[in-house]
């Protein structure tokens, strides 16, 4: 689906406050700046950037937690560059990087109110699992999705 040049690589420190802008537009609860250099320097391998054109136009943070689970902390593609194909490649990345380091299964949470993002997750091959209620500050009960790698 994609008809341009779109390279996944590791996040630079200085792509971060491009991902912040996407986290802006994207989420209600953005991550905050020093957040995001937090976990650029725990999880550098996990913390993948989508660029079209020298830009950044995506990114998806992971972390392998608990037992042989990969975490997805966080995805989002910039509004004019969604519906391309790009979260998608950012997810097929961070999953084989998830394999790479032994991890059985992958995992998320996500609104339940965002159908869009389940639909797209679905898509990839995850399932609902359980609900969290209260997960998000504003009250909001997570999903939680799993696939086995
Ligand atoms: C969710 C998100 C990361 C998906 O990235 P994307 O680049 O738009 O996704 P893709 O183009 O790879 O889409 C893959 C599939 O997801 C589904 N999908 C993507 N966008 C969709 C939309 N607007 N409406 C319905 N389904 C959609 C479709 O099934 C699509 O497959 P198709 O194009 O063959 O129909 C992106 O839309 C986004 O950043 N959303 C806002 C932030 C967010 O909700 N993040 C997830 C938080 S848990």
């Amino acid at each position: 689906m994609l008809s341009f040049t779109c390279l996944v690589r590791e996040a630079r420190e200085d792509d971060l406050k491009e991902v912040l802008d996407i986290e802006y537009k994207c989420f209600p609860d953005p991550y905050p700046l020093e957040l995001l250099y937090r976990l650029r320097s725990l999880y550098s391998d996990m913390f993948l950037v989508a660029e079209v054109e020298d830009k950044v136009v995506g990114y998806v943070i992971g972390a392998i937690k608990w037992f042989r689970t990969g975490h997805i902390l966080a995805i989002a593609v910039d509004p004019p560059y969604q519906g391309r194909g790009i979260g998608s490649k950012l997810m097929e990345e961070i999953m084989q990087r998830f394999q790479l380091k032994g991890a059985r299964i992958a995992r998320l949470e996500v609104r339940k109110s965002n159908v869009m993002a389940q639909n797209f997750y679905r898509k990839l091959g995850f399932a609902e699992r359980f609900e969290v209620p209260f997960y998000y500050e504003d009250g909001e009960t997570a999903i939680a999705m799993e696939r086995d790698l």
